[in-house]
Order: structure tokens, then sequence, then C-alpha cells
């Protein structure tokens, strides 16, 4: 049993497809295209909803910038009492912007330089989720250099079965690059637990993105008590936090995504007992649904027995459909009418540039406006500048209003570190 019909802040109205009361072809005429478009209520929605569901547990949500890092999203969000998950220093800086103090941020990322190490120690984060013994050692010297004590995670590889749909979504099966190997995570503890510069208060696993199946997640989770009660009969107290990472699943297509209520309840009887504070760093869940891209049909062709439709954003805009053979519907923005089937495809020099092939959708001609569904995450945080393309603008819709909330990039953008007059050192 699913968590029933998710409320979307997109609908058709009058036939046009609109973002809560906002017509997507008023903000494309506006704004231009490509354009993603987010809608808040979608995201106050998704994030409520997973609130209420790990009520009954002391828990604290870190929504993971990862996802979309717009300062529009995250201004929503910090306005529900969200805390944030980051995993760079750029990420970081993003977060302090968007107002985020150091008590609300957890930071994670499988490699941390000094630097961002002791940005983050500066910053007095809540919790730095360490991937190996060699890191919680080098956070112990930065700590021990600044005069703090590093309140630090260990991300364990809980070594599961995870069943999402591509293999680079997979984070914590055995041999994964990412966390400690099971069996070296008590080592990494008594390690830590002997450093006077870190203070061991937390276990964390993050095993996937895209999960439907909730037995993999418990499984990691009934690992990480294993571990916490190993801990505990070592003699080692200190431990608060149990972060068991993001990787809900959402629906792209016809997914039937995780029931929030049952999967709390199989939590809270792990969890509760251990009397440790539940983290959760959900991304896609949050965001994911929440978003839409814009994008305008520039030409239409026949070749070789495919109809075409080449359009203004491709895999610079949303890289998920050529890199992890992801699916997301594209609709007209118009009132649908006749029928084609189509590859939908971009304007970059590269055979991979799609957003989608063999498609069946509505008919559709050079000048129409299309909606790729779904690309609230993963989507602009992964766009790039190949071919010398601008980034599009992105727009927070919040009831019947709307605001550009990051500009599209312009030509001077894309060549402002260059250096026309580099200056030449002696090698
Ligand atoms: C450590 C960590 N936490 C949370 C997430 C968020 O995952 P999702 O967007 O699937 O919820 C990721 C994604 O890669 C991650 O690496």
């Amino acid at each position: 049993m699913g968590q029933g019909v998710l409320s979307s802040g997109f609908a058709r109205v009058d036939g046009t497809l609109s973002c809560e009361g906002v017509p997507l072809d008023r903000i494309a005429a506006d704004v231009g295209t490509p354009t993603y478009v987010y809608s808040a209520a979608m995201v106050r929605d998704r994030y409520t909803r997973l609130d209420e569901a790990l009520a009954p547990l002391e828990h604290r949500i870190h929504y993971t910038l990862k996802a979309n890092s717009n300062a529009g999203v995250l201004r929503v969000l910090r306005e529900l009492g969200a805390g944030v998950d980051v995993v760079s220093g750029g990420e970081l800086f993003r977060a302090r912007k968007a107002g985020f103090e150091g008590k609300d941020i957890v930071f994670g990322g499988v490699g941390k330089t000094e630097h961002e190490l002791r940005e983050a120690l500066e910053a007095r984060v809540m919790l730095v989720n360490a991937e190996s013994e060699a890191e919680v050692r080098t956070l112990d010297r930065i700590a021990g250099e600044l005069g703090v004590v590093a309140p630090v995670g260990l991300r364990v590889n809980p070594e599961v079965t995870v069943d999402s749909s591509h293999r680079y979504i997979k984070t914590g099966e055995k041999g994964a690059k990412f966390g400690i190997p099971f069996d070296q995570v008590a080592a990494a503890a008594a390690a830590a637990a002997t450093l006077p510069h870190v203070e061991l208060v937390g276990l964390d696993m993050h095993i996937g993105s895209q999960l439907f199946r909730l037995d993999p997640y418990l499984d990691g989770v009934d690992r990480l008590v294993g571990l916490l009660e190993q801990l505990r009969a070592a003699g080692v107290n200190t431990v608060r936090y149990l972060d068991i990472g993001g990787g809900l699943g959402v629906s792209y297509d016809d997914e039937e995504t995780p029931d929030l209520h049952r999967f709390a309840r199989a939590l809270v009887s792990r969890v509760q007992p251990t009397g440790l504070t539940l983290l959760m760093e959900p991304g896609r869940f949050v965001v994911g649904n929440s978003g839409m891209l814009l994008t305008r049909v520039l030409y239409r062709k026949f070749s070789g027995g495919r109809h075409f439709l080449v359009t203004d954003a491709g895999m610079t805009e949303l890289i998920r459909p050529s890199h992890y053979d992801a699916y997301h519907r594209i609709e007209p923005v118009a009132a649908p009418s006749g029928h084609m089937t189509a590859d939908v495809v971009g304007p970059v020099c590269e055979s991979g540039d799609f957003l989608a092939l063999d498609r069946e959708l509505p008919e559709a001609n050079p000048g129409d406006l299309l909606a790729v569904h779904d690309v609230g995450a993963y989507g602009y945080v992964m766009a790039s500048n190949y071919n010398t393309r601008p980034r599009g603008a992105e727009v927070l819709v919040d009831g019947d209003r709307y605001a550009v909330v990051t500009a599209r990039e312009r030509y001077e953008d894309l060549v402002h570190l260059e250096l026309d007059h580099p200056e030449w050192r002696k090698g």
C-alpha cells in the first residue's frame, strides 16, 4: 500500500498546465526557456508529510542540498524548521548564506579536503560524518589546532542489498566507495574513542537513492543498532544520533512510493529503544516531484523512420535520462491534442543528448512549449555549461505569485573567470 496520491503542485487549468496558481506559459513568456519551475507548496507538503510520519520518534530532517541547492527552495525549508546535509565546502557556504546555522548542518561526503573539514569545524556544524578512520584522525588533528572537539559520526557501509533503479545510485552494498566497510567500523570507533579532539556522537548510513522497498533500509538500521550495542558494551556511550541518510523513492512514472507511516512504525520499534535521535537526509523525496523544466521545441525532423523533436533543453539542463537511463514524463503546456512517437532530443553536440527516446506523446511542433516533469531533484544542480551553454533560470512559485530565484546565465558569466592576460610564471 503506497502513501496514496501525493498532492501535485502542477495541474491543468482551462487546458493549460499550471504550477499552483500560475500558468506555465506565462512564466515562459516572461522568463524564457529553458526554465526550471518549482512549487513551494509541494516542497512544504513533502517535508511536512515526512516530518509528521516521523513524529513518534525524536527526529530531525536534514534536507540534502545536493538534490537542489536553490536559495529559494532552501528558504522554504528553513522556514519549516528543516536542518540540512551538505557534502562540500560550497554547499556549506550556500547553506549558511541561506540562514542555516552550524547547529542545523550535517557535513558528509566521501572525499572531504582538510580545508573543508576546517570550514565545517569553524562553522560549528552539528555533525561531521566521517568515511574512514584516516578522516577521523585528520579531524582530530584539525580540531586540536582549532581548540575544539569535533562531533563525529561514522558513515557505515551496512553492506545490504539495495534495489535502486540504477547502479550509479546504489551506495550501501559491499565494495562501494562510500562509508567505512562494515568489518572496519569497530576499529574506527575504538580509535575515535581514544582521540582527544573528537567525540563519537553518531552512526550514519546512506544506502542509495530512489529506494522503494523498505527492507534494505531496515536491514541497514538493524546493522547500525547492532553496532551501537557493541560500542556501548565496549564502554562507548557518547553516540546520540542515528543518521539513516536519504534515498526515499519518488514516482517518475507509475512507481508505488514507500508508505511513510509503515516506514515510521518500523523505525520506531528499532530506534526508540536505543534512546538516539533519528536523523534523515532526504533530497529527492522533498523536491523531486516539485519541479518542471520548461523547454521550447525548436525543430521537428524525420530521420531513419523516427520523429525527432529538437528542444532548447537537453543533457545540459537534465542529465538524468542520459546518465541514469531515467524516465521523465513530458507533455505540452498547452492543451494536448493528437499523438506522435518521437525522440525528444537537446541541442548539444552529443548523440547521448536526449530527454526521452521513442516516447509516445501528444503532437508537438516547433514553437510549442513542453514541460518535463519531476526535475526538482538532480536537475539544475547537475546542469553544465557544455557547448558553452548558459544555464537556465530557476523560478519559484508560491500560490499565485512567482519569482525568478536564479537568473539565467549570460555569456559573460561563462567567461568571467578566464584571464585575457594570464600572468606567466617560470616553471
Ligand atoms: C549522504 C547522502 N545523504 C542523502 C542523500 C540524498 O539522497 P536522496 O536524494 O535519494 O534522498 C544522498 C544522495 O546521494 C547522499 O549521498
